[in-house]
């Protein structure tokens, strides 16, 4: 008998994967007993913080929280937080009185009442939100969520949250890239994770920029999460959609975009724009998706210690999918590729004929 045969004739033991399951009080099981105690706290965020509703405001608001909380941290200057510790809401009165946190007061108004009822760290509570509010975004993958995070003993110093004029107030510097390169390097985050994190902007938009107007998305879908961010960002800017001057903003390619000038910049940015970074997520679904959940579970861990957290990820539910042809890049309504600036670096002409734009 040839040998192969005999070895598949020889007895075999199957090791079955034993994992233990822990159920909880509510039905639920779960791998750890410690993530019972999210499972209130999830049904609570869906159906009263964020009402059922989909991609909506209140859950931009709730994703843009968990950045500027997570952000309070340096990894060479400990007086500058300690991360995603929950200062900004639990030193309130200090914190959104930064410019750079203004309109933070409404997911403060959103979630305080919430945290009142839910015996979770604060810290915990922020970022648990802003994973849970990513899932109701078509086009993100499900996110990862570490539990246990310590609560904040002070709060952030001003400077920490980067703004889209960002100037590093000690080096009286106005180079907006290189700022927040630094900003957010400071804090553990590299260029490559920065616009990953960015992706972000895919799903949000800006009540304060323009005092005149609210709620100006930041691309023409800001209820899916797609690429068409990394698109109009690239784009020749020609309009503002409301008044212009305002700081922090610049024209926009799009009518009822809002495009801010930090955007602006890392998409054209040689550290940010070329094929590693804005260009490499034009219409490239996955990719975006995938960097930015890796970034995302980073940025959620800035300045704890992981190693006495526990992985929850299991509690948190599967985002709706984006079909294909959701998911692909298009060229707004009137725009063709000669609308991407010839300055821009000459790589970028790639980004625009990958979806074929029409000429
Ligand atoms: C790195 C530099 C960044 C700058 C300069 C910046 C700046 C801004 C500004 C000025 C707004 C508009 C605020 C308003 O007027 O209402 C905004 C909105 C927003 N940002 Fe960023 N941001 C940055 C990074 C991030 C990151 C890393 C995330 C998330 C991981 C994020 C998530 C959001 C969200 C979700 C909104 C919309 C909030 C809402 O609709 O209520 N941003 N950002």
């Amino acid at each position: 008998m040839n040998t192969r045969l005999m070895s598949l004739l020889q007895p075999r033991v199957f090791v079955a994967a034993l994992t233990h399951r822990v159920v909880c009080p509510d039905g639920n099981t779960v791998s750890n007993e410690a993530c019972c105690a999210l499972f209130p706290v999830l049904e609570d965020i869906q159906t009263s913080m964020f009402a059922d509703e989909d991609c909506s405001d209140a859950a931009h608001t709730a994703l843009r929280v968990a950045f500027h909380d997570a952000i309070g941290f340096s990894n060479s200057n400990p007086s500058m937080g300690t991360g995603a510790d929950g200062s900004i809401f639990i030193f309130a009165e200090t914190e959104l009185d930064f410019d750079a946190n203004l309109g933070i007061a409404d997911a403060f108004n959103l979630e305080a009442p919430f945290i009142a009822k839910h015996n979770i760290s604060v810290a915990d509570f922020i970022q648990f939100s802003a994973a849970v509010s990513l899932t109701k975004c078509p086009g993100i993958l499900r996110p990862t969520f570490m539990f246990g995070r310590v609560d904040a003993t002070f709060p952030a110093p001003d400077g920490t949250v980067p703004e889209p004029f960002h100037v590093d107030v000690l080096k009286s510097s106005q180079k907006t890239v290189d700022d927040i390169l630094a900003r957010m390097g400071d804090a553990g985050l590299t260029p490559a994770e920065v616009v990953a994190l960015l992706a972000s902007h895919s799903i949000a938009g800006a009540d304060d920029v323009d005092p005149s107007l609210s709620g100006l998305p930041f691309d023409s879908t800001p209820s899916v999460f797609d690429t068409q961010f990394f698109v109009e960002t690239q784009l020749r800017g020609t309009l503002f959609p409301g008044t212009g001057g305002n700081q922090g903003e610049v024209e926009s390619a799009v009518a009822g975009v809002l495009r801010l000038q930090s955007d602006a910049n890392l998409a054209r940015d040689s550290a940010t724009a070329r094929l590693s970074g804005w260009q490499a997520n034009v219409n490239n679904q996955a990719l975006m998706a995938s960097s930015f959940q890796q970034a995302f579970a980073k940025m959620q861990v800035l300045g704890q210690d992981v190693s006495k957290m526990v992985d929850c990820s299991e509690v948190i539910l599967v985002p709706p999918i984006l079909s294909a042809s959701a998911a692909k890049a298009f060229s707004p309504p009137g725009l063709t590729h000669k609308d991407v600036p010839l300055d821009a670096p000459s790589d970028i002409w790639q980004c625009c004929y990958l979806f074929a734009l029409p000429s």
